[in-house]
């Protein structure tokens, strides 16, 4: 069902070079996004080998056909996608998918959307999925950029889950990411009204970036005055207990979407 080969594994890397991938879209045959009407976009992750376990691997090829989705260039009917309507909560880079996993299980009144890029991400996911036998959760493997562009209707979402995202530190990387003005503006265009927007960040910097990017986007309101108390549902990561354990501090930003 999925068209990635399981061979390149994306991941954020200081200095290197986003390389070929078999399911970038710069590839045709692996997109339906015109590139005549489609300006190309920077992307925030670098693709590139790294390990992934045989469990993980097996679990690509077993179960992706369940809970995966593959990347189309046509807005997905998500009541049919999750056999129910509910409200979906769209979750960008889920990493291992620990995070994703505990909230599903909380919320089973949600259905959760997981975007990743990065193989042994995906195979966790797949595994926690099976595991813990929770049915509200769904995969998509593939540039979040391109997924909300294309497979996304406007005030589809009732909400988006952005947990630290690459940080990518270096002033000439931060290009790369994730937590830009025109892909918030398209984010915010799939909220529907009321639907919220919440970041998490250990970088300072990239925090900075997050509350001016989110405060200058007419359509959304912040739901506090700057950054939000960590919210119960969101549990403490790896990545934060490791910015923590480095002095870092952890922010979280909620914002909504105007009527
Ligand atoms: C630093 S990790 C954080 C993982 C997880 N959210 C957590 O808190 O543990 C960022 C993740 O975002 C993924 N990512 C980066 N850019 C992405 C994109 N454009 N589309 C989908 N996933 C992306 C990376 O592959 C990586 O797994």
């Amino acid at each position: 069902m999925s068209t990635n080969t399981h061979t390149d594994i994306p991941a954020a890397a200081e200095g290197s070079e986003p390389g070929p991938a078999p399911d970038s879209p710069a590839n045709p045959a692996d997109s339906a996004a015109d590139p005549t009407t489609t300006p190309p976009h920077i992307r925030s992750f670098v693709h590139r080998r790294s390990h992934i376990t045989p469990g993980q691997k097996e679990a690509l090829d077993r179960l992706m056909p369940l809970w995966a989705l593959p990347y189309r260039a046509t807005p997905l009917d998500l009541q049919r996608t999750f056999g129910r309507d509910a409200p979906t909560i769209l979750e960008i880079g889920f990493g291992m998918g620990e995070t994703t996993e505990a909230i599903a299980a909380t919320r089973p009144g949600d259905n959760f959307l997981g975007v990743e890029v990065f193989n042994s991400g995906v195979g966790a996911l797949l595994k926690r999925i099976e595991a813990s036998g929770l049915q509200n959760i769904r995969i998509v493997q593939h540039d979040a950029v391109e997924v909300v562009r294309d497979m996304l209707a406007p005030q589809s979402l009732a909400g988006v889950h952005i947990y630290f995202p690459d940080p990518w530190p270096k002033a000439r990387h931060h290009k790369r990411r994730l937590v830009q003005p025109p892909f918030i503006e398209l984010l915010a265009s799939r909220l529907a009204p009321g639907g919220y927007i919440h970041c998490a960040t250990d970088w300072e910097n990239y925090a900075q970036q997050m509350l001016a990017v989110l405060q200058g986007e007419p359509s959304l309101c912040n739901t506090c005055e700057g950054y939000a108390p960590r919210p119960e549902y969101r549990p403490q990561t790896k990545f934060e207990t490791r910015g923590l354990r480095l002095g870092h501090g952890v922010w979280d930003l909620i914002f909504t979407r105007k009527n």
